[in-house]
């Protein structure tokens, strides 16, 4: 990992979208961007791509793609620390559509790899690749038009990704793509929203990659059932994303930034190094105390207080975050 090359990474694909707005009236890009969100809120799985053409991708990307972006780059940071010294030597992005993934992937991992990139909307497939034009990682990247279903194969890679598509999908249809996923790579992670039914994709998808042979290396500390009893509780996280003015004139308000909740599994059949415990709710800060809710090894959830008599401990729990491991490596 190397921080000053996803922040680049991150400020390319921020002005690669900022282009894509020019000559685009600011009504019609928010127009846009209202429609689709109504879609996708209502007519899932669907029998056809919602993004029909290069204006509605436009606009949908330069909405969505900084948070499916920075959700999956968090995930890959986390699966990244739990296997030391892995690279993947090939990147597979299923469902990619306009490539949020692949950048992500980019801006964890230095150097240049074999990339395709698989959606059945060409034209996502198409600007997706417009885009990558301004990323030196991405410019050898195949854009290949590709139907998830049940008789999907995956060409043998190193690293499958899965952002933000189960939830488009039919049970089987889910089923056949995390299997054909498991059987062309080492890695597989899978990215949902943060809800609770993105909970649920990423528990079936993280059950049948176990069965394939594959073990958890983020977030779970361990490859162990999930210790939240269904329906009570949602395992995710967050990731801080600064607001265009895009997303200020959809969202309305003057914040400069928004959380993108996701859940995630990071599953892999090369030896893992997984986290201790993982914070899995935003740490309470009080006076003198800081309370972590930790998910543990044995498996089990367990809230632990962090006091000032804990000294170098209790300052690394006031900067700590949630997703992050615990106790952070240096207290290891
Ligand atoms: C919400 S978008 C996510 C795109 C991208 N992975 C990201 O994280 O930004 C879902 C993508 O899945 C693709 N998709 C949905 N159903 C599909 C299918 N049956 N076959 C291939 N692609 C599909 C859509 O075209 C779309 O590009």
């Amino acid at each position: 990992m190397n921080a000053s090359t996803s922040l680049s990474v991150d400020e390319t694909l921020r002005s690669a979208l900022a282009g894509l707005l020019d000559g685009l009236p600011a009504r019609q890009a928010a127009g846009a961007v209202e429609r689709l969100i109504a879609n996708y809120r209502g007519a899932t799985p669907t029998e056809a791509p919602i993004l029909r053409d290069r204006a509605d991708v436009a606009a949908y990307a330069a909405y969505r793609m900084p948070a499916t972006f920075e959700a999956v780059r968090s995930a890959l940071e986390a699966f990244a620390d739990a296997v030391p010294g892995w690279v993947p030597g090939g990147h597979v992005d299923v469902g990619g559509g306009t490539g949020a993934a692949a950048w992500a992937v980019s801006a964890t991992w230095d150097g240049e790899r074999p990339v395709a990139v698989l959606d059945w909307a060409e034209p996502a497939l198409a600007l997706g690749r417009e885009l990558a034009a301004a990323n030196p990682a991405l410019r050898a990247a195949r854009w290949q038009r590709s139907r998830i279903g049940t008789a999907l194969t995956i060409e043998s890679t190193d690293l499958v990704t899965v952002s933000y598509v189960l939830n488009e999908l039919t049970a089987p249809d889910r089923a056949a793509l995390v299997d054909a996923a498991a059987r062309a790579a080492q890695a597989v992670v899978i990215v949902e929203p943060g809800t609770p039914d993105g909970y649920t994709r990423v528990i079936e998808a993280r059950d049948r990659l176990l069965s394939a042979g594959f073990h958890v290396a983020a977030p779970c500390p361990h490859s162990a059932a999930c210790p939240i009893a269904p329906g009570t509780d949602w395992c995710h996280f967050s990731a801080r994303v600064s607001r265009s003015s895009l997303h200020r004139q959809v969202k309305g308000g003057s914040l400069a930034y928004e959380d993108e909740k996701f859940s995630y599994v990071a599953a892999t059949r090369v030896p893992v190094a997984p986290a201790p415990a993982r914070i899995v709710r935003k740490p309470q800060i009080r006076k003198g105390q800081v309370l972590l809710d930790l998910c543990e090894k044995d498996p089990s959830l367990r809230r632990t207080t962090v006091t000032k008599r804990h000294g170098d401990l209790y300052r690394a729990a006031r900067d700590t975050d949630w997703g992050s491991s615990w106790p952070p490596a240096t207290e290891a």
